[in-house]
C-alpha cells in the first residue's frame, strides 16, 4: 500500500483524480470504476475537469459502476447511479466509449448481477478501481463478513450501513440489500485507489491499513493488493 496523506479534501480529490488518469494513460482502453457516496464528489469533479481540459483521453475507455442500493434505479434520488450520471458522466464533454450503470431496481436483480459480472469479464479486468471506505470497512457493498472469493453479488446491508444510509435519502427509503462488484474483481484491478477524508474515517482507515487482514474489515484485503494507493486527508490519516 502506498499511503498518500493530503492536507485537505481538495488536495485528496485532485491527487486521486490524477492517479486515476495515470492508469488510463497507461491503458487507453481501460475499464474504470469509481464509487458513489460523499467522499468521491471532489475527485469525480476534478477528473471531469481533467478530461474536459484534454489532460486525459477517455474516448476508448469504459466505465462501470461499483455498487447500488437494491430497489433504486440509476435515476432515483440518493442512488449511486444518479451520482455517477450527475456528478461525472453528464459533466464530460468528451465521454467514455461506453458505460455500464447498475440498475438496483431491475425486475430481475439476479440478471442484473450476472450482467455486471459479464461486463467486467468482457472488458476487464478493471484497470482503475477507485473506492471509498464505509464506517465498517466496507468496499462498495462488500460488507463485514463478506467472502473475499466473490465476484458481483447481492448482499444484506450491515447494521452500520443502515444507520449511515439515511444521509443519502433521509427517511424516504430503507434498503435492505446492496448489489456490488465483489472483492475478487476489485483485487484483480491493476490499480486500486482508496480515498478517505474526515476524522470519522480515521479509526476504520487505520484498521484497514494497519490492522489484521480479515473479512470483518473488508478493506483490509487491500494490504495484499500489489498496486494500491491510499489517498487520505490529514484527518482521516490521523491514526496511520
Ligand atoms: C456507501 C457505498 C460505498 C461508499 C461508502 C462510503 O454505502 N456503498 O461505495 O464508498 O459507503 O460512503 P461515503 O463516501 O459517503 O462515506
Amino acid at each position: 500500500m502506498q499511503i498518500i496523506v493530503c492536507k485537505d479534501y481538495e488536495e485528496m480529490s485532485i491527487r486521486a483524480a490524477e492517479l486515476a488518469a495515470e492508469g488510463i494513460r497507461e491503458n487507453p482502453e481501460a475499464l474504470v470504476s469509481f464509487p458513489g457516496g460523499d467522499t468521491p464528489l471532489g475527485m469525480v469533479h476534478a477528473f471531469a475537469d481533467m478530461v474536459n481540459a484534454g489532460d486525459v483521453n477517455i474516448s476508448r475507455a469504459r466505465y462501470v459502476s461499483l455498487d447500488e442500493w437494491v430497489g433504486l434505479s440509476g435515476t432515483d434520488e440518493g442512488s449511486c447511479g444518479i451520482f455517477n450520471r450527475a456528478e461525472l458522466l453528464d459533466r464530460l464533454q468528451k465521454p467514455f466509449k461506453e458505460v455500464h450503470i447498475i440498475n438496483g431496481a431491475a425486475a430481475d436483480i439476479e440478471d442484473e448481477r450476472k450482467a455486471l459480472d459479464e461486463y467486467i469479464a468482457k472488458y476487464g479486468p478493471l484497470e482503475v478501481s477507485v473506492l471509498g471506505i464505509g464506517m465498517n470497512g466496507h468496499l462498495g457493498f462488500n460488507e463485514d463478513g463478506v467472502s473475499f472469493e466473490l465476484d458481483a453479488h447481492i448482499i444484506p446491508l450491515s447494521e452500520t450501513t443502515k444507520k449511515v444510509m439515511s444521509k443519502y435519502f433521509g427517511e424516504k427509503f430503507h434498503p435492505e440489500y446492496g448489489i456490488s462488484q465483489g472483492i475478487r474483481q476489485i483485487m484483480a484491478a491493476k490499480r486500486v485507489i482508496l480515498i478517505a477524508n474526515g476524522a470519522h474515517k480515521a479509526d476504520i482507515l487505520a484498521k484497514a491499513c494497519r490492522g489484521e487482514v480479515t473479512n470483518r474489515v473488508p478493506a483490509s484485503i487491500l494490504q495484499r493488493h500489489p498496486n494500491c494507493f491510499v489517498v487520505a486527508d490529514e484527518a482521516a490519516a490521523a491514526q496511520l
